[in-house]
């Protein structure tokens, strides 16, 4: 196992502390980081938010948090103390004019690199940043963290782009897309770059199609008013899904440095062809889940979930299909779908190969099914080749598919650390490859605009789909008429 070298010594202050993602996800990867011996003792995490905790509420905060997120394996007392230790907390209203940025100076340690994480909504990104400028707590060892989505269209977006370039420098600047730092998603560079096999097939004379799928169990969780301003459009695809189909399809960087990656992913999203108002209701699908069961489990529908009298426009499930116009890509459809409340929890990219041109092989001795790599992204991290084989054995020559399987768990048989783990080390580190330019979150929201404004611009709903279903039939259909299937239904 390759030895862990502990990043500089840092303060790590986290607007929102609070706050859902905090608890749930930046608290834990932090802990782990400490546990593992990256982040040096010394180092600390200041939460800051509006309520009036001090240190010792905010560490029984954490404390809880840690129990309910961290494995229980993982969870050794000693060691979660020493963590605990190292938390502090600022009572703060970011936004009020007389906050008190002086009193907030004071805490932070002049010469070590300083993180401000904002896990608050976008809208405060611009004000939070200004406040920080202007009382002095901005140095040249500081970076700013933001989590998407990075407004809502293209024009907040570039107004809070613009708003946060007055105060940090690009450099500086680390907007999250958690996909970014899960293991499976940085292992594609790996299988594209790091093998030759692949790479000479990856092109339309081979590949017949691609599917990204993202799928959750889950409903809302208590996010309802975020989400319902969001949906899956702006929740998942316009950044995960969108960044996933980067990966796969950008041309090989010439080194890894940050802005190389990130210049070809940006010409995949400059590349993906622009749907037409009148071409959106046959390229994309959204839809709302209904109460139906998962697991055997009654759960219910997404207006129970919101807690809504009203019907709500918001879709929970989207499904599309995109192009990306370039030479090694034309004709080749991608189908993206993600959505909540669907049966399994699995995200995985499925590059199906064109099918034998021609076959030597009776039709019945055959049950046929194209080569496929599948990506499995989670659970059960790996990948699978399907190839049609030889069934052992006389009796007549009888074909069928089997699978090569790597399964990176059992292969490698470690933990596989949260994104958030390697992400928020990189802040520290200052290495922004695993972070989006501000011209990607710009091109991603100029492709995903126009659906999005002819959706708003059609009167009916989305259509509805039974939790626990695979979303509306018309997502079924969307592939379907092309002649091809959604992987689970291939198995
Ligand atoms: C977040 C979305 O970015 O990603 C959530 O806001 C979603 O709605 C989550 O549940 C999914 O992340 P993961 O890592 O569980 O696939």
């Amino acid at each position: 196992m390759p030895k862990i070298i502990p990043v500089a010594i840092f303060d790590c202050v986290v607007f929102g502390a609070t706050g859902d993602l905090t608890l749930r996800k930046l608290l834990p990867a932090l802990y782990y980081r400490f546990r593992d011996g990256q982040m040096p003792s010394e180092s600390r995490v200041i939460g800051a938010a509006r309520s009036h905790l001090n240190d010792e509420d905010f560490r029984a905060r954490a404390a809880k948090a840690l129990e309910q997120h961290v494995a229980p394996a993982d969870q050794d007392p000693e060691t979660m103390q020493r963590f605990l230790a190292q938390l502090r907390y600022v009572a703060i209203d970011a936004t009020a004019p007389d906050a008190d940025w002086g009193g907030f100076k004071a805490v932070l340690d002049e010469d070590r690199v300083r993180v401000f994480y904002l896990a608050t909504s976008p809208d405060l990104y611009g004000p939070v940043c200004k406040a920080l400028g202007t009382n002095g707590l901005v140095t040249e060892l500081s970076r700013v963290v933001l989590e998407k989505p990075i407004g809502h269209d293209v024009a907040s977006a570039h107004a809070i782009i613009g708003d946060v370039a007055k105060v940090f420098t690009e450099a500086q600047t680390f907007r999250i897309d958690h996909y970014l730092g899960k293991e499976t998603v940085q292992n594609l560079m790996a299988l594209r770059f790091a093998n030759t096999i692949f790479e000479r097939l990856w092109t339309a004379d081979v590949i017949d199609h691609v599917q990204i799928t993202v799928a959750e169990t889950v409903g809302l969780e208590g996010r309802g008013g975020y989400y319902d301003k969001s949906g899956a459009m702006r929740d998942m695809l316009q950044n995960h899904m969108l960044q996933l189909l980067c990966l796969i399809a950008m041309e090989p960087p010439v080194s890894l440095d940050a802005d190389r990656v990130r210049d070809e992913k940006l010409k995949v999203l400059r590349a993906l062809k622009p749907m037409e108002p009148h071409e959106v209701a046959g390229l994309t699908v959204r839809g709302q889940y209904t109460r139906g069961a998962i697991d055997g489990k009654p759960v219910p529908g997404y207006l129970a979930d919101l807690g809504a009298d009203e019907p709500s426009g918001t879709e929970s499930f989207v499904a599309l299909k995109a192009e990306v116009r370039t030479w090694r890509w034309a004709g080749v459809p991608f189908y993206l779908r993600t959505g909540k409340r669907l049966p399994s929890k699995v995200s995985e990219i499925v590059i199906q190969f064109r099918a034998p041109p021609f076959s030597i092989f009776p039709p019945e001795s055959a049950e046929w099914r194209p080569n496929t790599l599948i990506i499995r992204l989670q659970p059960e991290e790996g990948m699978r080749l399907e190839m049609m084989t030889k069934d052992p054995g006389p009796g007549g020559l009888r074909l069928s598919p089997t699978g090569l399987d790597i399964s990176f768990e059992k292969t490698f048989g470690k933990r596989f650390p949260d994104a958030y783990e390697r992400l928020l080390m990189d802040t520290v580190r200052g290495n922004p490859t695993l972070f989006m330019r501000h011209d990607e979150v710009e091109a991603a929201w100029a492709w995903v605009e126009p659906i999005l404004e002819a959706w708003a611009a059609r009167p009916d709903h989305p259509r509805p789909y039974s939790a626990g279903t695979w979303g509306p039939t018309a997502a079924v259909a969307l592939i379907e008429r092309d002649g091809r299937t959604w992987h689970e239904e291939m198995i």
